[in-house]
């Protein structure tokens, strides 16, 4: 039980990014506000996820994203949470979202911004008929100065990125951010509606003996990939002589958490199927900002050859393989691509 004393130690976000500024002065009140608006609206994604059938945002929508996934109702709910959220703030230029084909550049009738925000509302639709973990996953970029906000102005590595982000709706509500200072998570404290500091300067163990993969593509996969994962199940019989456990959860949000919170490689790697789509995940939505936490947290991601935040990307919705996590398992996987290919 709380006391009155222990509540007023807690440091919520809006105390955390001050005091962020006042250390590094990274954080100018324009992206503390960005910051703030995405974390209200993450609590708004998770209120509407939480109603559950009792709410009416359950099921397909009976329409498909650009990239020709269907779409579900809270897929487009979400995208529609976050695009009203950050509109009118006056700390943006444009967004875009795995949800929508174009760029949405702040309208006219409001002011705009400096900054540049990219998100997967949703990420795990799969998971949310069926009660499993879900989130929001964000990025934040600066506008090149003097640039109009269009396709182009998004076309920067994510090592530019000045923030990132996401939240996981699961039997918690959390939020985990980077400005470039080492990750932080904040739960949700729902009775004061305020995200309270709980997970200080997270890090991903170097070694870790799980991984995660979606296993029923092991047939397609390159070489490398399957040279790798069967070394794996070899277990304490095979060259690794050590057994090690899977976990998928199909939410990439949930499996980079437990990631975050106890080690772990996680894969979703090119397939032979489909050569001229390298793997599903989604460079800007999904692949930079969770390269950027995984690095702050002292992990390592890659797409098998190259550090994912080196990658300049040639369009909005460009899909890339990925391979994060555990620094030593991501570097021996990366390092099969070398060898073999
Ligand atoms: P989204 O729900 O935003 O389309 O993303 C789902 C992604 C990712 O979260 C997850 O790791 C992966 O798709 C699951 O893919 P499989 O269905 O192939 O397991
Ligand atoms: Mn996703
Ligand atoms: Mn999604």
């Amino acid at each position: 039980m709380s006391t009155p004393s222990s509540i007023s130690r807690r440091t919520t976000l809006t105390k955390y990014l001050i005091e962020q500024q006042r250390e590094h002065q990274n954080l100018p009140a324009d992206l503390r506000l960005l910051i703030e608006v995405i974390a209200r609206a993450c609590k708004q994604i998770g209120y509407q996820v939480s109603k559950g059938a009792l709410g009416e945002a359950l099921g397909t929508a009976g329409s498909e994203n650009v990239q020709g996934e269907v779409q579900k109702k809270l897929d487009i709910l979400s995208n529609e949470i976050l695009l009203e959220a950050n509109e009118w703030g006056g700390n943006l230029a444009a967004m875009a979202s795995e949800e929508m084909e174009k760029i949405f550049p702040i309208p006219n009738r409001y002011p705009k911004g400096n900054y540049l925000l990219t998100f997967d509302p949703l990420d795990g639709s799969s998971n949310i008929d069926v009660n499993v973990s879900i989130g929001t996953i964000f990025s934040v970029l600066r506008c090149p100065d003097g640039m109009e906000p269009s396709e182009q102005a998004f076309m920067q590595p994510g090592s530019a990125q000045v923030a990132a982000g996401y939240a996981v709706y699961g039997p918690q509500t959390v939020f985990v951010l980077t400005t470039g200072y080492g990750v932080n998570c904040f739960t949700l404290d729902r009775e004061l509606g305020s995200w309270v500091l709980t997970h200080s300067n997270m890090q991903i163990p170097a070694d870790t003996r799980e991984y995660a993969i979606n296993a029923s593509n092991s047939r397609h996969w390159y070489e490398p990939v399957q040279k790798y994962v069967n070394e794996l199940n070899e277990g304490k019989d095979g060259p690794r002589k050590d057994d090690f456990n899977m976990r998928w959860i199909a939410s990439m949000v949930a499996d980079v958490h437990r990631i975050l919170n106890r080690g772990g490689v996680f894969m979703y790697p090119a397939d032979k199927r489909t050569p001229d789509r390298p793997g599903k995940l989604r460079l800007l939505y999904e692949a930079n900002p969770m390269a950027f936490i995984v690095e702050q947290a002292g992990g390592a991601a890659t797409d098998g050859e190259q550090r994912i935040l080196d990658i300049v990307p040639t369009n909005l919705h460009q899909r890339v393989p990925v391979f994060l996590g555990s620094k030593n398992e991501v570097d021996r996987v990366t390092r099969y691509h070398s060898e073999i290919n």
